[in-house]
């Protein structure tokens, strides 16, 4: 009776990881960790399960010029593998989270950039991961037997130094509390279109093209 089935995968939903080379990682790490506790310190108080966070100017720094150079590099090679590499994308905002055993940071995304990251620094001996949230509402969970990228309605990426996460900035994630003895560093930072207004905000659809109008 049946020929065929097959399953076609709709709307996927992405996230790119970037790890350096070990040895480059530990070096610029080194660097990073530096300027970012000059930046925070003298370190003020914070509530229990609070972090410290540095302005979010970064990458107009000098001392985090590599530091750009590395996300733009990756954020090219996300927009090719997208195929938007034709539109100039740059660094909207950029900042380093400092969490200390017991720190979390609640469900978010990043409105108004196309895309979002965070670059670790130093992970805590216990390791650490970043949760993503299903962005489709849905209804009906089953329980099935073992849940599957297609089943699950979060999913989670482990970090480590060295690591770079590139995901739309509309997916919501969150960060659960710190569990080990030592502190979590990480850079997170926005990408948004240079001159989305001016070249890209325009209706898709040629007026003069005929019917097919979005
Ligand atoms: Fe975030």
């Amino acid at each position: 009776m049946i020929e065929k089935q097959e399953v076609q995968e709709l709307f996927p939903t992405t996230v790119w990881i970037v790890d350096l080379k070990p040895a480059e990682a530990a070096l610029l790490n080194g660097r990073l960790k530096a300027e970012i506790e000059k930046i925070i310190s003298p370190r003020p108080t914070v509530p229990v399960g609070s972090n410290w966070q540095t302005p979010q100017d970064l990458h107009t720094r000098p001392a985090f010029a590599d530091f750009v150079k590395l996300v733009e590099m990756a954020a090219r090679g996300v927009a090719r593998f997208l195929q938007v590499d034709q539109h100039p994308m740059t660094i909207t905002g950029c900042w380093a989270n400092i969490n200390p055993p017991g720190a979390y940071h609640p469900t978010h995304n990043h409105p108004n950039n196309y895309l979002s990251g965070v670059y670790y620094v130093a992970v805590p001996d216990s390791g650490s991961r970043i949760l993503f949230q299903d962005p489709r509402p849905s209804m009906i969970m089953p329980r099935p037997r073992q849940f599957t990228r297609l089943t699950a309605n979060a999913a989670d990426a482990q970090s480590k130094p060295g690591r770079l996460l590139i995901f739309p900035a509309w997916l919501r994630h969150s960060v659960p509390a710190n569990d080990g003895r030592t502190e979590r560093i990480s850079i997170s930072f926005n990408l948004m279109f240079r001159q989305f207004a001016e070249t890209m905000a325009a209706p898709m659809w040629n007026p003069t093209a005929g019917k097919d109008k979005g």
